[in-house]
């Protein structure tokens, strides 16, 4: 028999996790209904939508993209782990999230940045305004000029953010870089960045950390789902390095890299003649992508092509001699975080099992992922494409 209590407007059900002082038992539940767990944080979410208690205990890996089986849904479940302290008192804002007069931060104005921004200035209506950063000072003075110059235009009201109060926003949103690779570079123009943004981001992780920041922290420069995680678990340490899990929330960061692969896989099919309306990506944004021609009525050898030409789309605009960085900044960044805002389904990557995994998604409190019905051979890429991901995390110190 299930025991209730009333907190702050919340419903919690102790199952393993802990309750808070203050608590008080109530007769019957209600919504939001938060189970409370107490899972390993490391490799669990901190809030999660369920579609019903008999999935508290699925899988958190790649399988959170197939439907519960059993499932009748049960609208306003989440399961809340209490091993993130913070978890608790993040829950009411999170599910309540606000959806006008936001207040974004833009750090990092080079090419995707200012395209972000000039993109986000023209669509983004439920933004009030947008504080820019960047160590060129000569690029925030620009951005100031120009983007305060748009006829009818008023907000977003673009303004300076002074860089001790970053973290004085709804969004915080990340395309700096220390250094792209020049074109004509070999290998993989995301990884060859990894280890110097990492370093680079480490002062902004703990300084979101040190504002008790509460908003979405959202990942755009490469490696996008590395960086994701990195930002996780640098804000997730004390002083002396421990993990203490004061930081971020999984759930407060998101990797956007995945809405470019999905529009360059629908140009690609369309160069090929071809018009798939279920077409789906997900995973890393570049090697380890995967695109699917339809979730059920998977075609293997059309999505392995599919695959291949939309992982080499940037290269055909780098041939030409142009950093591709337009379409990136708006269908990645500026559409699929408008969606997310919005409630609806982005692209992004999302936590999932330790590994921030590009798919489908709605944000509900925590994410839910679009799950569906999926064809056996692309579960099996799906599989493999996670668990790649997650031997490549293995790889990097915390
Ligand atoms: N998510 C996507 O879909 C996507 C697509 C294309 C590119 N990217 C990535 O976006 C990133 C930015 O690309 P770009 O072409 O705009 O690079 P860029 O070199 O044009 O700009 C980088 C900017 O970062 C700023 N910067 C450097 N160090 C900083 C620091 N410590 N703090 C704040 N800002 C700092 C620089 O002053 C510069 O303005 C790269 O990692 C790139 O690979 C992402």
């Amino acid at each position: 028999m299930s025991e209730y209590y009333a907190y702050h407007g919340l419903c919690l059900c102790p199952r393993g996790g802990t309750l808070p002082a203050g608590a008080e038992p109530v007769a019957r539940c209600f919504t939001p209904l938060l189970y409370l767990v107490s899972r390993d944080p490391l490799t669990h979410g901190a809030l999660r939508p369920l579609s019903g208690p008999e999935a508290l205990d699925a899988p958190e890996d790649w399988r959170c993209l197939l439907p519960e089986e059993s499932a009748v849904p049960t609208p306003g479940c989440y399961s809340l782990n209490t091993a993130f302290p913070r978890a608790l008192s993040l829950a009411a804002s999170r599910l309540a999230p606000k959806r006008s007069g936001l207040r974004l931060t833009l750090v990092g104005l080079g090419d995707v940045g200012g395209q972000l921004l000039t993109a986000l200035k023209l669509l983004g209506n439920e933004i009030a305004e947008i504080g820019i950063y960047d160590p060129n000072e000569a690029l925030v003075e620009r951005y100031l000029l120009e983007l305060n110059q748009v006829l009818d235009r008023p907000e977003p009201r673009i303004v300076r953010r002074d860089p001790a109060r970053l973290f004085d926003c709804d969004l915080f949103l990340f395309t700096a870089s220390r250094g792209v690779p020049p074109i004509g570079a070999a290998g993989d123009v995301r990884m060859l960045q990894f280890e110097k943004n990492r370093e680079m981001l480490l002062a902004y992780s703990r300084q979101a950390r040190g504002a008790d920041y509460r908003g979405l922290f959202c990942q755009i420069s490469d490696p996008v789902d590395l960086l994701a995680r990195s930002v996780f678990l640098q804000s997730n340490q004390d002083e002396a390095g421990r993990f203490d899990f004061r930081g971020l929330l999984p759930e407060q960061i998101v990797g956007f890299g995945l809405g470019v692969m999905k529009a360059r896989a629908d140009f690609m099919a369309a160069r090929m003649g071809v018009h798939y309306p279920r077409l789906r990506a997900y995973g890393p944004h570049g090697a380890g992508l995967v695109i699917a021609n339809d979730p059920l009525e998977y075609d293997e050898a059309r999505s392995l092509e599919l695959t291949r030409q939309t992982v080499g789309a940037n290269m055909e605009v780098r041939a030409l001699g142009f950093k591709p960085y337009i379409a990136p900044a708006i269908s990645s960044a500026c559409i699929s975080i408008l969606q997310l805002i919005r409630g609806e389904v982005f692209h992004g990557a999302i936590p999932m099992g330790g590994v921030y995994f590009g798919c489908r998604s709605r944000a509900d409190g925590g994410f839910a992922p679009c799950a569906e019905v999926l064809h056996p051979a692309l579960q099996a890429r799906l599989q493999a494409a996670w668990e790649a991901l997650r031997e490549e995390e293995a790889k990097w110190p915390v």
